[in-house]
């Protein structure tokens, strides 16, 4: 059978087929009237596939092989950090103890648990200089979401009506919305020719009706912000808060403190930063860690250690409620907690390190075959563009990143950030060795051949996938999840 047309797993159904097989029973079975409420009993079966435990396994296997994962290649996708986890990770979460606690136990019979959260909060804190974390947000954006609340609940606090927050116009997206979200008109400051904020821009923005502005720092350009310490002192000399988008927080472990730099609240994506798995809308943990004057705002409950004692604390009059369910994904959390404990301090110092070494070799690599719209030293990720190509045979950006695939890689992350034309975003991680690096390179470095030698090669991208290019439009504004029978 093709790779390309196995069926779906209702069409393997054969009457009668069953995944177990038990022995008959020796006791008499109860009838299902007295097992389940009478009006909740089905009429007829729900029509479920009737499959081998066999066929499960491998019609799940091949599906999981049309998609492409971290532990199968490299995945340079910028802004993502799609680095290894770690397996030691997998079986700490799974620890009966952390695995089978009930999120309801009362706080005295899961001390565990509680410790460990306690512990990373200390952990992040001192990484990010910041005074308490929150873990409940369920990914980066809801971190953003979190944090801005809180500042919304502060200026209300103390009787302030401020109704703008500034972003650079190389803001994560998801800055903006977060801001517009929370109730704010969203002001764009520009960024200098070296990827900045203007500084100048900035200066003329703020006034007492600006909240906070949102900085993404490295920003989406991988540039470090040159002028954090003139922002700062513009925005808090108007009563202003500093937010901070630290889901690229991998490039500065070890380095520099947001809080030392003068964030009042940052947002740190646990699942790029601290290895725990992500990717298509799988669970998140984007914890956010705020100054002092916040606290009363946080989320509840409260995690406190009282002696050796460790308690839920949900009173807490100025709290902005619950942001989710219990405190986060607390799987995510026993697997970030590991990756700090086993790093150490100076592991973790050495992922900033290494990250930013990994993205700076292979900029120097690319450099001079792709246009550089920003030519600095990067952090963790950098930005290229696919002008030159485009300018020469009409080759994309798009049909580059289409042709990398069949080379064996992801594709890097393309047409983001917006103020780069065709832009190409690379993020290799400090998980990458210099050989994957290397063949990465080696295969950027031949379609840039390939789109003058034969671009229409490059054009009809990708050759090798079990589909080709897909109308991505159509298929996130009219999405058909439904199995039809065949014809
Ligand atoms: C800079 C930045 N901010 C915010 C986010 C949003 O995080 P999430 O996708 O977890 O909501 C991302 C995601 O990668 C990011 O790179």
């Amino acid at each position: 059978m093709s790779a390309k047309d196995f069926p779906v797993i209702v069409e393997l159904s054969t009457p009668g087929r069953v995944g177990f097989s038990f022995p008959e029973p020796d006791v008499p079975e109860r009838p299902i009237e007295r097992l389940l409420p009478v009006d909740q009993i089905r009429e007829a079966p729900p029509g479920l596939p009737e499959v081998s435990e066999l066929d499960v396994v491998r019609h799940y296997t091949r599906l999981s092989h049309r998609n492409f994962s971290i532990d199968e290649g490299f995945y340079p996708l910028g802004s993502c950090t799609m680095k290894y986890n770690p397996k030691i990770h997998e079986e700490t979460a799974a620890l009966p103890g952390f695995r089978r606690l009930h999120p309801y136990a009362p706080a005295e019979e899961a001390q565990g648990a509680l410790q460990l959260m306690w512990e990373l909060e200390r952990a992040l804190a001192e990484v990010s200089g910041m005074d308490r974390v929150t873990f409940q947000p369920a990914a980066g954006a809801h971190g953003e979401l979190t944090g801005m609340l809180m500042v919304r609940a502060y200026f209300a606090a103390r009787g302030e009506k401020r109704t703008k927050v500034i972003v650079p116009d190389s803001a994560h997206g998801t800055n903006p919305a977060t801001a517009a979200m929370v109730g704010y008109q969203v002001i764009t400051v520009k960024s200098d020719s070296r990827g900045n904020m203007d500084v100048r821009a900035l200066r003329q923005a703020m006034d007492e009706s600006v909240a906070a502005i949102m900085l993404t720092n490295p920003n989406t350009l991988g540039l470090f912000e040159e002028s954090i310490v003139e922002l700062e002192e513009i925005v808090h000399g108007r009563g202003g808060q500093m937010y901070l988008d630290g889901a690229n927080f991998n490039a500065m472990l070890g380095m520099t403190r947001p809080g030392d730099q003068g964030f009042d609240v940052m947002h740190m994506n646990l699942h790029k930063t601290f290895t725990t798995p992500h990717g298509g809308g799988g669970p998140g943990a984007g914890a956010v860690g705020i100054r002092s004057h916040l606290t009363p705002f946080l989320p509840v409950p409260v995690i406190e250690k009282e002696g050796d004692l460790f308690r839920l604390d949900d009173a807490r009059p100025q709290s902005i409620g619950k942001i989710r369910a219990f405190y986060g994904n607390f799987g995510n959390l026993v697997r970030a907690y590991t990756y700090i404990r086993t790093m150490g301090a100076d592991g973790l110092r050495q992922i900033a390190e290494t990250a930013v070494l990994n993205a700076n070799y292979m900029l120097a690599r690319l450099r001079g075959r792709f246009d550089l719209p920003y030519d600095r030293v990067c952090k963790h990720e950098f930005v290229l563009a696919g002008t030159r190509q485009k300018k020469r045979t009409g080759v994309t950006t798009r049909d580059m990143a289409k042709r990398v695939l069949d080379y064996g890689f992801h594709a890097p992350t393309i047409y983001f950030p917006l103020i780069v034309e065709e832009a190409i975003m690379i993020e290799p991680t400090e998980t990458e060795s210099k050989r994957t690096m290397d063949e990465f390179v080696d295969a950027m470095l031949a379609i840039d051949r390939e789109t003058q030698d034969n671009p229409d090669l490059v054009r009809s991208a990708p050759h090798t996938t079990p589909v080709k290019r897909l109308d991505e439009v159509r298929a996130a504004r009219q999405p058909d999840l439904r199995w039809k029978t065949r014809p």
